[in-house]
């Protein structure tokens, strides 16, 4: 089912935390360089902290390069230039050899021009061809926001990538039913971004103080939807009946989760590396409220509000 994609780890580090505050530059290395240690991928972008997430990356990379990750980097699907520009700014940034993953993302979320250039054959699907040809990029994944669902439900149907990448919790699910649909009965590979919800499926005094300041945010109305579901399962919280749902389904092939704390990630990755699966019933009744929000309009408009 998912040879098509290189065996990934069932939790990919996501670096996105690191790089914010250049007082933490150190820790936020220790936390790559653990990363590293526990031989997991690690998802990043050029973009992320203004390019500072690069420079951690870099240093931990050059600290321990035999335990250099693999690796699954944003790209630009804006246009072929920009495309073949972000491989390599990426490459040469990072000392690199090849991306085993590229995730084809866009600056905007209103359409995915790539769609019609990858079934006609255009520029950027002959970029794509020539950077597996030279051994660039081993893999690509397209990223989906329900915004642009017309584009998405086409490249499904065709299945033009070799790999789908969406925000998907117990909280979200950024894609139509249609297309959920369609990934699930042909069992197509599915990349899980953002399993704990931006920090919406864990417990802290900000979020409570949040709920009391906002209390019709719709996140909150979600969690309420979903806490008679929690207290018929035997989890101890909501970020594991996440990972429990996510392991459910088995063409999710990792979950990229993001953090800048140690032990988070030591929690992060053994409870990904060792979540069982839920009983069917319980994983219908969660399919059944995400068929009942991601069948609005609002649920773009969700993604945005947890940003
Ligand atoms: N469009 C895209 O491609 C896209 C968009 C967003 C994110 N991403 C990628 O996906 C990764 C994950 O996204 P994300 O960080 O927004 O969402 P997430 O993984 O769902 O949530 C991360 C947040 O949860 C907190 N957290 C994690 N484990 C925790 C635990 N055990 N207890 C309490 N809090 C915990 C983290 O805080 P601490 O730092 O305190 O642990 C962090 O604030 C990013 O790092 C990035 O690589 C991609």
């Amino acid at each position: 089912m998912n040879d098509r994609l290189p065996p990934l780890t069932p939790y990919t580090f996501g670096s996105m935390s690191l790089g914010h505050d250049p007082a933490k530059f150190p820790d936020d290395v220790r936390v790559a360089r653990h990363a590293m240690d526990l031989g997991l991928w690690v998802h990043s972008s050029r973009a992320y902290a203004g390019g500072k997430t690069f420079e951690v990356l870099k240093k931990a990379f050059d600290e321990a390069p035999a335990k250099r990750p693999r690796t699954m980097f944003k790209v630009s699907c804006e246009s072929a230039t920009e495309l073949a520009a972000d491989v390599e700014f990426t490459l040469t940034s990072l000392g690199l050899p090849k991306i085993e993953i590229a995730q084809l993302a866009g600056k905007t979320h209103q359409k995915r021009d790539i769609v019609a250039d990858f079934l006609t054959q255009g520029p950027m699907y002959q970029t794509c061809s020539r950077l597996k040809e030279q051994g660039l990029v081993d893999r690509f994944v397209f990223e989906i926001f329900y915004s642009y669902s017309a584009d998405a439900l086409k490249a499904v149907q065709n299945d033009l990538f070799d790999g789908y990448i969406f925000y998907y919790s117990l909280l979200e699910r950024q894609v139509s039913n249609e297309i959920w649909q369609l990934l699930w009965e042909r069992q197509l590979p599915v990349l899980a971004l953002r399993p704990v919800a931006g920090s919406f499926l864990t417990d802290s005094p900000k979020l409570r103080e949040r709920r009391q300041t906002d209390p019709k945010h719709p996140a909150f109305q979600r969690l309420d939807e979903l806490a008679p579901v929690l207290a018929a399962s035997d989890c101890h919280d909501l970020l594991e009946l996440s990972l429990r749902f996510l392991a459910s389904h088995p063409n999710v092939v990792t979950a990229i989760a993001g953090t800048g704390s140690l032990a988070h990630l030591d929690q992060l990755e053994s409870s990904v590396r060792t979540a069982k699966p839920l009983a069917p019933e319980l994983v219908e009744r969660i399919r059944t409220l995400h068929r009942t929000w991601c069948s609005q309009e609002a649920t773009y408009q969700f993604a945005k509000e947890l940003w």
